[in-house]
């Protein structure tokens, strides 16, 4: 893999840095309460970047949920994590710098690993990913011999090579489905909420049909169900979205559930007076840059480990990276763990069933 030398970003001039803030300001983030000084300083950065990443032929994925400025300054890449995964694989960039979190680089090198991948937060782990080992999912399999494995995309690469197919928010009960088609017993990890929710939509009996673990989102875990009703007579005609990472109880009381791409979709479809997007903030301030004529009533939490990402230390990992900025799989572990991900690409885009 050929790593690229260290190049440091010229300066913008004090024209450049007014331009590249009156572009910040037409994205939306004046619109957002960012005031002058703060989008001037924040333009020296984005331009600098943007110049960098022309000049050494790198992209810039971003989840949907990282910092506003990322997505709507310097990302080239917007997207859920499939799509992101989807993306990547077909990218012919000489360099890969992931916004986003450790589990999302680590898929990116494993289905790039010609390409330099860099993570800007290199600490920036998941809950869920943290939930499990890869010696867990074998002992899951002793216990439950014969049952195929479905992992969540939020899982290491470790996990990753031990299962049979992985799925994200965008595709999991479709795969899921397909997966019952062969077997009486679906493994899912790491997710204990959006197994029950997958159980539920699926109709299938937790613990004995779909055996789950015993992980959760830090952000998804604690919203609260009771709340729903408060705000659905605060706000009359709002129209309530939750991520399928959100409890049982909640997901029962409100309009809509999936992944942040099903749920962007959706707005997009419909006329309401009002959305509330049950999630990670990030989303909010796309949906509110993307559909500037909808209101969004303000319900969500911050993911530390998606918000440790920002522009200073994308601009480090550009111009001249830690080696722990640096995210590398080792060959064998990567062919193990490129399977699971591969049949996820297969089932996800099979038209045959839905
Ligand atoms: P999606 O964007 O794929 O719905 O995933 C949400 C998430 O929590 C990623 O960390
Ligand atoms: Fe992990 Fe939840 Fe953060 Fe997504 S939002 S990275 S699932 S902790």
């Amino acid at each position: 893999m050929a790593v690229l030398k260290p190049q440091a970003a010229p300066e913008p001039t004090a024209a450049q840095a007014e331009a590249e803030a009156d572009r910040l300001t037409a994205k939306g983030l004046a619109d957002m309460g960012w005031r002058d000084e703060e989008l001037l300083r924040a333009a020296r950065l984005t331009w600098k970047i943007n110049h960098l990443k022309r000049a050494t032929k790198s992209i810039l994925p971003a989840h949907v949920y990282q910092r506003a400025e990322i997505l709507l300054g310097v990302a080239d890449l917007v997207g859920d994590s499939y799509k992101l995964a989807k993306l990547c694989a077909e990218s012919d960039a000489r360099r890969i710098v992931f916004c986003g979190v450790r589990f999302m680089a680590e898929t990116a090198k494993i289905l790039n690993p010609e390409k330099e991948v860099l993570l800007p937060a290199p600490e920036a782990g998941c809950s869920l990913s943290e939930s499990i080992t890869a010696a867990d999912v074998r002992a899951l399999r002793r216990k439950h011999p014969g049952a195929p494995v479905a992992a969540y995309i939020n899982t290491s690469a470790a996990v990753k090579a031990e299962v049979d197919v992985i799925v994200t928010s965008a595709n999991a009960p479709k795969i899921l489905r397909k997966l019952f088609e062969t077997s009486p017993k679906v493994i899912f990890v790491p997710d204990k909420m959006m197994g029950r929710n997958l159980a539920q939509e699926l109709g299938k009996t937790l613990g004995a049909e779909l055996v789950v673990w015993d992980g959760s989102c830090l952000v998804h875990d604690n919203f609260d169900a009771a709340s729903v009703d408060f705000y659905r007579k605060m706000y009359p005609g709002v129209k309530i979205l939750a991520h399928f990472e959100c409890s049982p109880g909640l997901v029962s009381v409100v309009d809509y559930i999936g992944g942040t791409g099903d749920m962007m979709d959706w707005v997009a479809g419909h006329k309401a007076p009002s959305y509330m997007l049950i999630t990670e903030c990030g989303l909010g301030d796309l949906a509110r840059s993307r559909f500037p004529d909808k209101t969004f009533v303000p319900m969500c939490r911050l993911c530390p480990h998606m918000k440790a990402v920002d522009l200073s230390r994308i601009l480090r990992a550009l111009e001249r990276p830690f080696a722990s900025q640096r995210v590398e799989v080792p060959a064998a572990l990567r062919e193990r763990a490129r399977r699971p991900i591969e049949r996820m690409f297969e089932l996800a885009e099979d038209r045959a069933s839905s």
